[in-house]
């Protein structure tokens, strides 16, 4: 196996892997839209050459690794779409991340993160190089909705710019939820966090679903219209941030919540919504499945440096 930078001759074959790949993943799970701009992929690929890897066996292609190397607020990171890597076999991937990851490491990037299909026979080779499921993406088609009405006492109501309060206080429940074990996350930095919803409110169609209960806001979630994106089909909606207040939970407030947030974004187009979540926030990943959400991708990590 010989793994060396792409070169413009080899831009054809991955484009075609990609795309084979990605009906492949559409034929395994049906909320993966399988449509894939060829000439579009082609280009980023092109822009991505040097750092991007080729594996080839007797001259063929049989596999390609890329990762952007990003900063984010936990560090550097080498973040692979699900795009950005394809092989025949596990020892295909490992020769490609040795070659790959080196050159990440030497970047200051010492977290690898992967996106994959969640299935076991695109995971497993991941997994066998070190890498852990972290966070699951879902999808639930808009087509069957129903809505199941709030327990008594509650009230829904639109959010608005006097909210940004509550708002901080609900989302900060998902970060303290997290710090517990099993998930061990550290805890909110409330002012990232307040930031991250002044720009989520900023977008004219964000819509912030509240639910009171006297004069008191309890519960929220968050919904807007996703761009188009390889994987996901047009009129994809983004369901984010729901919580419900400790002592307000396990009463039927976020399935009513939620019913009501999907129905919204059915009545303005959306065709489907996708959510995410930490695959350790149990009692999330329960809610979730139970609701009827399907996962998709999910993100993988390994972080380099730690003896195990
Ligand atoms: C996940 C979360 C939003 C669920 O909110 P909730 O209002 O408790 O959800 P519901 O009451 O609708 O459903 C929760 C459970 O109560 C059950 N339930 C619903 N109505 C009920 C009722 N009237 N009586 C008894 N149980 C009921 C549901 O069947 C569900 O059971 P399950 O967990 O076994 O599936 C909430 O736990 C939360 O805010 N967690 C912290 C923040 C967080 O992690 N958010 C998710 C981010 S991805």
């Amino acid at each position: 196996m010989e793994v060396a930078p792409l070169t413009l001759e080899d831009v054809d074959a991955v484009v075609t892997r990609i795309a084979r790949r990605l009906r492949d993943d559409a034929r395994r799970n049906n909320l993966v839209a399988p449509a894939l701009d060829r000439a579009v992929t082609a280009d980023a690929l092109r822009a991505a050459a040097p750092s991007l890897w080729v594996a080839r066996r007797r001259g063929v292609v049989v596999g390609h690794l890329y990762g952007a190397v990003l900063d984010d607020r936990a560090g550097r990171a080498a973040w692979i779409g699900p795009d950005g890597s394809s092989f025949d076999d596990v020892d295909t991937l490992a020769s490609l991340y040795a070659v790959a990851g080196r050159a990440w490491l030497d970047a200051g990037a010492a977290r690898h993160i992967a996106w994959a299909l969640d299935d076991v026979t695109r995971t497993t080779p991941w997994f066998e190089l070190g890498f852990a499921r972290v966070s699951v993406r879902a999808s639930r088609r808009l087509s069957d909705q129903r809505v199941r009405p709030l327990p008594v006492g509650y009230r829904w109501r639109r959010g608005s710019g006097d909210d940004l309060d509550a708002a901080v206080v609900l989302a900060r429940e998902i970060d303290h939820a997290q710090a517990l074990g099993p998930s061990f996350l550290r805890d909110a930095d409330e002012e990232s966090l307040r930031a991250t919803l002044i720009e989520t409110f900023d977008d004219p169609d964000t819509i912030h679903h509240l639910v009171e209960y006297g004069e008191r806001v309890v519960a929220q979630a968050i919904t807007f219209p996703l761009d188009a994106r390889r994987g996901s089909y047009d009129d994809s909606w983004h369901l984010s941030t729901v919580a419900v207040a400790r002592e307000h939970r396990g009463r039927g407030v976020a399935t009513a919540l939620v019913d009501l947030a999907l129905a919204d974004a059915r009545g303005r187009g959306g065709r489907v919504m996708e959510t995410s979540w930490r695959a350790t926030n149990r009692d999330a990943q329960r809610f979730w499945l139970g609701y009827g959400f399907r996962p998709t991708y999910v993100r993988l990590l390994r972080r380099v440096g730690v003896d195990e």
